[in-house]
């Protein structure tokens, strides 16, 4: 078992916000955020994070819980792994130890830090090594990507030698272990117990966040070979969903905008031709928490990524990111060439320049790609891209807006304004219509009550099973209940009719008993966990008459057990003297 104390510790430092949002975009919605549901399928947000309260939980489908809860749903772990994986993440290495319990062994932050930067020192001075293998990379920064001294030197960029221990020996002689080299994804650790340096070979682009710390490194090859570039995993200090290449440069010229790009090379080619507003991820798609850090210093992005087909549909999926944090976006799609590293090499960073000027709207840039779909002199193809073009139009929320697209589209195809309108309009109330069907479904859905597999006993005594549920949530959550409820024994496990609710009433006095906070994923399962956040966060307003609540739960559980315990009584007592008048029959 890992101590309550560790646990507390991890959680502590766990923001539900930030974990979640490395899986689910989210949006603020007043103190809470809300996103499409990972974990079934819907089109329209049922999914909310109470960052107050350090929970989510699923309006649509039920399930709920803190950080670990979600752990353990998402990544399909047991309750120890789930902590273990949160550990990890908060910078809290949880080890068995001898005795077979667990122990919580904190990193230090800032000895990372100073480690990445020793480390990217070693790197950069090995650049320019007096060996071959070392001008051999430094040449490839010259001349294989046309980089300048000033612009290798600007990036801090580096080499890391071709030696399985030549970066571990250097870092050890200034001071650092071999334990704290793995921990950073400096050095990895073999099956037979044997270190070795992770970048080997590699020409080296340390990731530097806006403070300027060194939080990670990526590094590339000098050929064909693969995998082409190899990048450190989250660390204590660093997160990749949460952190953009050249920020720490970009953040001073991208109030206007901002380029988002795919790669290093990207952004150090166009910082080189001065766009110093460029930026890229870390080697990942764009998530939502990047979008909402971009929001903090620009009002506009421009993406560029490549040109290929998977570059383009990535544009789509940060386009819709984007615009959900409320940032105006616009695409640019490179022309011949694949990145926009290679456009500035072949035409120049005027041509390039132009391109920015020109860059489309979410909505050029998407009727661009329906109309290259279809031919439309053919009737029948001109049908279908209008429908296409009518779907887009009705994914804007603004009316205004929409005309404005509607005007385009009748221009460009020819066709009268009204009629498309029309079209849009019936689109845009069919949406509705169906959105305010699947609201109503879910409510009867939730209040029949039938098919529960988490408590089955519900649907025998629906409103005995509410009372108890109110009695938990307001227990769980307010601990002037719990003072009342427990020390005052008001209840006892014989008032709850429902196996599951006395289950976690006894578990909750249990815990109130001995002192510690209740930790839900340790004892239940993920779905009765989901459903004890349901009691609590129905409850979560009723501070105030918190109390006649409590007492009215309270009250009736009472009676209906009395009422129950009376029932039980009358059914033997006719059972008793059925069976006594069969006996008295068959003896005669
Ligand atoms: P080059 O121009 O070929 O040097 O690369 P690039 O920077 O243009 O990168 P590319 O467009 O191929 O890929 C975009 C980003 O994805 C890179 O900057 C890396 O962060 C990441 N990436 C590319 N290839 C790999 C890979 O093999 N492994 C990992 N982990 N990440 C990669
Ligand atoms: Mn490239």
């Amino acid at each position: 078992m890992i101590s309550r104390e560790i646990v507390e510790d991890i959680l502590s430092r766990t923001s539900i916000e930030d974990l979640i949002s490395g899986y689910v975009s989210l949006k603020r919605a007043g103190s809470n955020l809300k996103g499409l549901c990972p974990f079934h399928s819907e089109k329209s947000p049922s999914f909310t994070v109470y960052p107050g309260d350090n929970s989510f939980y699923c309006f649509g489908c039920g399930v709920g819980g803190n950080a670990i809860t979600f752990v353990r749903q998402i990544e399909h772990m047991d309750y120890p792994d789930a902590v273990v994986y949160l550990g990890k993440r908060a910078g809290i290495t949880v080890v068995k130890d001898a005795q077979d319990s667990y122990q919580g062994k904190r990193i230090d932050k800032a000895r990372i830090l100073k480690m990445n930067v020793d480390a990217a020192k070693f790197f950069h001075s090995c650049l320019f090594a007096k060996t071959a293998a070392a001008e051999n990379a430094l040449r490839y920064f010259t001349e294989a990507r046309g980089l300048s001294l000033a612009t290798i030197r600007h990036f801090g960029l580096g080499y890391a030698p071709d030696s399985f221990d030549a970066f571990g020996k250097h870092m050890r002689s200034l001071g650092y272990t071999y334990d704290e080299l793995v921990e950073g994804f400096l050095c990895g650790k073999s099956e037979r117990g044997t270190y070795y340096d992770a970048f080997r070979n590699r020409v080296m682009f340390p990731i530097i966040d806006v403070s300027g710390n060194v939080i990670a490194f990526g590094g590339r090859v000098m050929d064909d070979s693969k995998p082409k570039y190899k990048n450190s995993s989250d660390t204590p200090v660093f997160k990749k969903l949460r952190n953009l290449f050249a920020l720490n440069y970009a953040r001073h010229t991208c109030a206007e905008a901002m380029i988002l790009c795919e790669g290093y090379m990207d952004v150090i080619a166009l910082h080189a031709a001065g766009f110093t507003n460029a930026v890229a991820t870390l080697g990942t798609a764009l998530t939502s928490e990047q979008a909402r850090l971009m929001s903090r210093y620009t009002k506009r992005v421009i993406i560029t990524y490549d040109a290929d087909e998977a570059g383009q549909k990535a544009a789509v999926r940060a386009m819709g990111m984007l615009g959900e944090v409320g940032l105006e976006v616009s695409v640019l799609k490179i022309p011949d060439a694949k990145d926009p590293d290679e456009f500035i090499k072949k035409f120049g960073k005027d041509k390039f320049r132009s391109l920015i000027e020109n860059s489309r709207s979410k909505f050029e840039y998407n009727m661009e790609r329906i109309l290259s779909k279809y031919n439309v002199e053919f009737p029948q193809e001109k049908i279908n891209a209008l429908a296409d073009l009518v779907e887009l139009i009705s994914t804007f929320y603004s009316e205004v807006e929409r005309d404005v697209y509607i005007q385009a589209v009748s221009k460009q195809l020819g066709v009268p304004f009204d009629g498309v309108k029309n079209d849009v309009n019936r689109r845009v109330k069919q949406k509705a219509k169906r959105f305010v069907k699947e609201e109503n479904q879910k409510a009867i859905r939730a209040s029949q009550g039938f098919s529960d597999k988490v408590n089955p006993d519900y649907a025998k005594a629906p409103s005995v099973a509410k009372n108890e549920e109110s009695v938990i949530g307001l227990l769980v959550l307010f601990e002037n209940h719990r003072k009342k409820v427990f020390d005052g024994g008001l209840l006892s496990e014989e008032d709850f009719f429902t196996e599951l609710n006395r289950r976690i009433f006894v578990y909750l006095r249990e815990c109130y008993q001995s002192g510690t906070a209740p930790n839900l994923d340790e004892n239940f399962s993920p779905e009765e966990v989901g459903r004890i956040t349901k009691m609590k966060i129905a409850r979560m307003n009723l501070t105030e008459n918190g109390d006649a609540v409590l007492e009215e739960a309270i009250a009736s559980l009472k009676s209906s057990m009395q009422k129950k315990n009376a029932e039980g009584a009358s059914t033997m007592d006719a059972l008793a003297s059925l069976i006594d008048r069969m006996r008295k029959t068959t003896d005669n």
